[in-house]
């Protein structure tokens, strides 16, 4: 489905609260590699102006909006022979950059709220700005239906990457070897670029959130494997983490899987319209501790573990976020809000209430962190309702996580 950004842009434009000022939302520039070598980092178009153009690669392009008038602009850059013979380059549609400066000077002395990124030697508006990119934020955030086929198409290409890695999930494969096969099932699958570094992860590893793959092998039948990857398609992005075990499971392997795979799919049932995200999350934590205590990993009542943050011992991070453009699409605090101040939301993203449109990320997890169980400070604090035994016998365990 193809998106229509000058009416997305028209509908928009009554949401972003603006009376009388200008708004400059700025593509960014390409970054040179650090050698200063001809070449230049990937670039991407940041994701306000993509949203507002669809113009992926449009180095230094910038799109305006006058809010006097109601009307907006688009300033695209103007290709050169020497682009168009050596990375044939297409120009794109709209008013060539050359003309920016002369309708700015036009509107000297007008209020400036500049979104995007931002563009040199404009001075802006800092307090403005800064509300009018949470309008856009929030308007974003229920997903038009050509972003959810997208969206649709991005999640069959990661399936397709994971059916491609399951013959590799067995002793003596690498991380690496599981990176390869996965993203070539992408790819196949049509996604046009993975949605983030991909991250695999074989035994002790699989605790490292963002791990990167490596020669490192499954050592032998049992070892925990992670996998947190996706897809990306026109600029959307999946998300999906599973967990596998190369070989039979142990029976405690199996328990620990389905206590989170239970609080995945009640977290999941809780995601419907209306629903505030950190009642999903705290539900989802308490799930988590009444799993670990009936594998007598922990011990008390599970609400009144998850009042005194015990969960974070396991679950460190929040429940998911919202995915879309990029991993972490459009999250923050409900319009009105300001960061709830109890310590156990401390890790969430979002601080939002569902609504139909929205796509997130369920990702419950458990994980034997080192870092985190070997603490002399959370050790005495947690000392009453941890099996300090248990866990420590699964230390170097890694995760399981599902998203
Ligand atoms: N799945 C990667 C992340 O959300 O951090
Ligand atoms: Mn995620």
């Amino acid at each position: 489905m193809t998106i229509d950004y000058a009416a997305r842009r028209a509908r928009l434009a009554p949401a972003l609260g603006l009376t009388d000022e200008i708004l400059l939302v700025g593509a960014g520039q390409p970054i040179p590699r650090p050698e200063l070598s001809e070449q230049h980092l990937a670039y991407i178009a940041h994701q306000e102006y993509y949203y507002l153009t669809g113009h992926a690669e449009a180095p230094g392009g910038i799109v305006t909006y006058d809010a006097k008038t109601r009307s907006w602009n688009s300033f695209v850059p103007e290709v050169t022979e020497e682009q168009r013979v050596w990375d044939g380059t297409e120009q794109l549609p709209g008013e060539g950059l050359g003309k920016f400066a002369a309708w700015l000077a036009a509107r000297q002395g007008r209020r400036i709220v500049m979104l995007g990124t931002p563009l040199p030697g404009v001075a802006a508006d800092a307090a403005r700005t800064a509300e009018v990119r949470e309008a856009l934020k929030h308007a974003r955030r229920a997903k038009e239906p050509g972003e959810l086929a997208t969206l649709c198409r991005g999640a069959q290409a990661t399936a397709e990457g994971y059916a491609a890695v399951q013959p590799f999930l067995r002793p003596g494969v690498s991380e690496r070897r599981m990176q390869i096969e996965l993203e070539a099932g992408f790819f196949r699958g049509g996604a046009d670029e993975t949605g983030y570094h991909s991250i695999v992860g074989v035994g002790a590893q699989c605790a490292v959130f963002h791990g990167s793959p490596s020669a490192r092998r499954v050592a032998q039948e049992g070892d925990f494997i992670l996998i947190d990857a996706g897809g990306q398609v026109d600029r959307y992005v999946t998300d999906v983490t599973r967990t596998y075990v190369a070989g039979k499971p142990s029976d405690f392997q199996r328990d620990f899987y389905q206590v989170v795979l239970n609080a995945f799919r009640r977290a999941c049932a809780r995601c419907r319209p209306g629903a505030e995200w950190k009642d999903i999350h705290l539900a989802a934590a308490v799930d988590l501790m009444a799993g670990l205590v009936s594998l007598g990993i922990m011990q008390g009542n599970a609400e009144s573990l998850v009042e005194r943050d015990a969960h974070t011992l396991f679950f460190p991070h929040g429940i998911g976020h919202m995915v879309g453009l990029g991993v972490r699409d459009a999250g923050g605090l409900e319009p009105g809000r300001t960061k709830d101040p109890r310590p156990c939301l401390r890790s969430l993203r979002m601080d939002l209430i569902l609504r139909p449109g929205y796509v997130v990320t369920v990702e419950p997890g458990l994980y034997f962190i080192p870092a985190l169980l070997n603490d002399p400070q959370r050790r005495e604090k947690y000392r009453d309702c941890l099996n300090w035994d248990v866990a420590g016998r699964h230390l170097g365990l890694g995760a399981n996580r599902k998203t």
